[in-house]
């Protein structure tokens, strides 16, 4: 029987009186990607450090590839524990290369492979050649990348990845969130990846577990988190969003209300679903528009709308309070986010 990569029995800690984790189940099958992502303060960062074996719970059990390391009696440290991990504040050292930096962690009895491992994982994190170079000489997204070559040396059984992007800028990060969902999957790694960001855990996680308080609320597919939330919390921080089935094209997902930009990072025909929510979608009345408003709700600022399109699908949007559409009306719709979207491959 194939083991779990990672379990977790009902795991508490606290601080003093304060309780950080409580009662947390976590399940990692192995090769997935789960995204731990909540609130700052939620206490993703004691979860990380529970299974690397940074902190002892004070009750519960943490499994690493069906071996118990943490438990009422026993305690595995964190050396023997085989897993890597890679923070926000990367850490590299400054005065050695970027080759003595990754082979950082490596046991002494492996040091006569220690060229050729370097150079594999180099390679791995699109570094090759650069093993002289030093950390100040490279881009925030470089030396990330090293941190996590760094990591995956000692080939560890599981990485956990501490909101590791969020020092890069924007434009970075989204690069570096698909590299980095293209190298985890590719090297078929069992990981946990905390983030605060909603959309970079819809991106990168096979599942996703969301936190409030020191607990886990939910743990489901992006979809499930999305269509099914457990909970107001949940559905609150995940924000609410509309699924538009489409094709990808080299110019963006082609949909029943047209194209909608920039594209995503599927192969062009793939069957994919955007998700849209009410302020990414638009609509003007138009008497020879296939789709119209079912309803009104008035929100302040704006009213929210809901749409019926030509497939009966239902989309949100919002649109100025200065005008109101009566439900019936027909609309033409379209969507400019102007910025990507989540989105997930159809199967
Ligand atoms: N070593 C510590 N001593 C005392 N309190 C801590 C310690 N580490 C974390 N906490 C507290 O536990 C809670 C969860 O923290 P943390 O796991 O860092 O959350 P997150 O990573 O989600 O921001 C916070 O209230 C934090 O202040
Ligand atoms: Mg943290």
């Amino acid at each position: 029987m194939d083991h779990l990569a990672l379990e977790l029995k009902n795991v508490s800690k606290r601080f003093g009186e304060h309780p950080a984790v409580q009662g947390v189940d976590l399940q990692l099958t192995p090769g997935e990607v789960l995204t731990l992502v909540g609130p700052s303060g939620c206490g993703k960062t004691t979860v990380l450090r529970l299974i690397a074996g940074f902190e002892r719970p004070d009750s519960g059990e943490i499994l690493l590839g069906g071996r118990s390391v943490a438990n009422r009696t026993k305690f595995v440290p964190p050396e023997h524990r085989g897993v890597g991990m890679v923070f926000q504040d990367y850490a590299l050292f400054p005065h050695l290369t970027v080759g003595d930096n990754v082979a950082f962690g490596l046991p002494r009895a492996q040091r006569d492979k220690r060229a050729e491992k370097v150079e594999f994982m180099l390679r791995l994190v699109g570094l090759d050649g650069r093993q002289d170079a030093y950390p100040q000489e490279l881009s925030g997204g470089q030396r990330q990348r090293v941190a996590l070559a760094r990591a995956l040396l000692p080939q560890p059984v599981l990485i956990l990845l501490d909101e590791p992007l969020s020092s890069l800028d924007a434009d970075l990060r989204l690069k570096m969130r698909e590299e980095l969902r293209v190298l985890l999957k590719g090297a078929k790694l069992s990981a946990v990846f905390v983030t605060h960001d909603q959309e970079e855990a819809l991106y990168l996680g096979d599942r996703l577990a969301v936190m409030n308080q020191g607990r886990v609320e939910q743990v489901g597919t992006p979809e499930e988190i999305f269509s099914a939330p457990a909970s107001d919390f949940v559905a609150e921080f995940m924000g609410k969003g509309d699924f538009l089935p489409g094709t990808s094209t080299p110019a963006g997902v082609q949909t029943e209300i047209g194209l909608i930009g920039p594209a995503v990072n599927a192969q062009p025909g793939a069957a994919v679903d955007l998700v849209l929510r009410a302020d990414d979608v638009q609509f003007e009345a138009d008497l020879a528009g296939d789709s119209i408003i079912l309803a009104r709700h008035y929100r302040g600022t704006t009213n929210l709308y809901r749409l019926r399109l030509p497939s009966g699908r239902l989309l949100h949007a919002t649109a100025s309070h200065t005008v109101r559409y009566r439900p019936g009306t027909r609309v033409r719709v379209w969507a400019e986010p102007g910025h990507a979207l989540p989105w997930f491959a159809r199967d």
